[in-house]
């Protein structure tokens, strides 16, 4: 009896949630869905949401799914159980939450598709990103003019290291900057010795740095010997930074520390800023969590009051053409990482120390 009596508290409870979207507070709640804290930026993408939606008066469910497809699935069907009024989503693979968002389509619940685009399924209603080919054509573009390919000899070696395979941007960034070197590979003026230029041979399950790190090694050792290598051509940073413990080892410990390749990297981690500022890694792209929040919160903003949120792009997912948002990508190095990171306040010259 005890236990009916209980359980029709429990369903009251949560058709007043579904109702109102927060019980008692009457506020929207917005569940967020982050990919991984193991990397710097989700965390800061996370946290900045948060925040940015709870001043504009939302409830917040944030929730992080360790790198895991399954995990993420779950998160996602109690998030629209428990009454989300909208699911904000970084996808921890791109084809793998068809489940979850019929759930939410069924529901009406929008979805927003964060950094990364969700594939395969028609309930995407927005994706708030920046412009990941042209991530990959500023590092593509930055090895080109730093080895000054259309003027030297050469001629140069070059490796490559893209991301994971289930992230949709993953390919964009290896595409872009492939797509700027690939007529110096044809000409020979760029030899990859591995071999390795096609995305599947290179790229790196999970963004993971020690998977990273292992492959270069296994190139370092099987194909330089004595030979110089001139550019890794990363596309992230936990990427390069695995490729910098692996380059650490041979360039340090055989004294060859002047020959120290150019690295390419993204997202302007604490970790790889000081491998810039410590000449390891040359350069990072950055991309401003803070901006994408604040898009992101203007996009739910416009959408849950009627309004068509602001879009300069559109991006096909295999079931639809999604109306896009794409903020910039800012080139970073050592000449500029003091405005660009610490004038704006994206850190303190502390954190990078
Ligand atoms: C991408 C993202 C990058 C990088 C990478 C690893 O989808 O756009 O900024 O963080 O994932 O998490």
């Amino acid at each position: 009896m005890l236990k009916k009596i209980l359980g029709t508290i429990l369903c009251a409870a949560l058709a007043i949630t579904a109702l109102t979207g927060c019980a008692g507070s009457g506020k929207k709640k917005v569940g967020i869905s982050m990919p991984t804290k193991d990397l710097q930026r989700w965390n800061q993408d996370g946290d900045y949401m948060k925040q940015k939606f709870e001043a504009a008066g939302y409830e917040v469910d944030l929730q992080y799914a360790g790198n895991k497809a399954d995990q993420q699935l779950s998160q996602l069907e109690n998030m629209i159980n428990s009454g989300c009024k909208v699911l904000v989503i970084a996808a921890v693979e791109a084809s793998s939450l068809g489940n979850a968002l019929d759930k939410a389509a069924a529901k009406k619940i929008p979805v927003i598709a964060y950094d990364r685009l969700i594939m395969d399924n028609a309930n995407v209603s927005y994706y708030a990103t920046f412009d990941n080919y042209k991530v990959g054509q500023i590092q593509g573009n930055f090895v080109k003019e730093k080895l000054d390919l259309d003027n030297a000899a050469g001629p140069f070696n070059i490796e490559f290291t893209a991301g994971d395979p289930g992230d949709n941007n993953a390919t964009f960034f290896f595409n872009g900057a492939f797509d700027v070197l690939k007529p110096y590979i044809e000409s020979k003026k760029l030899n990859v010795l591995s071999g390795q230029t096609d995305f599947a041979s290179v790229a790196t399950v999970k963004w993971a740095s020690d998977t990273a790190q292992s492959r270069a090694e296994n190139i370092i050792g099987s194909y330089y010997g004595e030979k110089n290598i001139d550019a890794w051509l990363c596309s992230n940073d936990s990427t390069a930074q695995g490729v910098v413990t692996a380059l650490d080892a041979r360039y340090n410990s055989e004294g060859r520390s002047g020959q120290w390749p150019i690295i390419t990297g993204q997202d302007c981690d604490i970790v790889s800023v000081k491998n810039m500022i410590a000449g390891k890694q040359t350069m990072s792209v950055f991309k401003d969590t803070r901006t994408l929040a604040e898009r992101t919160v203007t996009m739910v903003n416009d959408l849950l009051n009627g309004k068509t949120p602001e879009t300069n792009n559109t991006y096909n997912n295999n079931k639809l053409d999604v109306p896009s948002y794409l903020c910039d990508p800012v080139f970073a190095d050592i000449s500029n990482y003091e405005d660009i990171l610490i004038k704006s306040g994206y850190y303190t010259a502390d954190q990078l120390k």
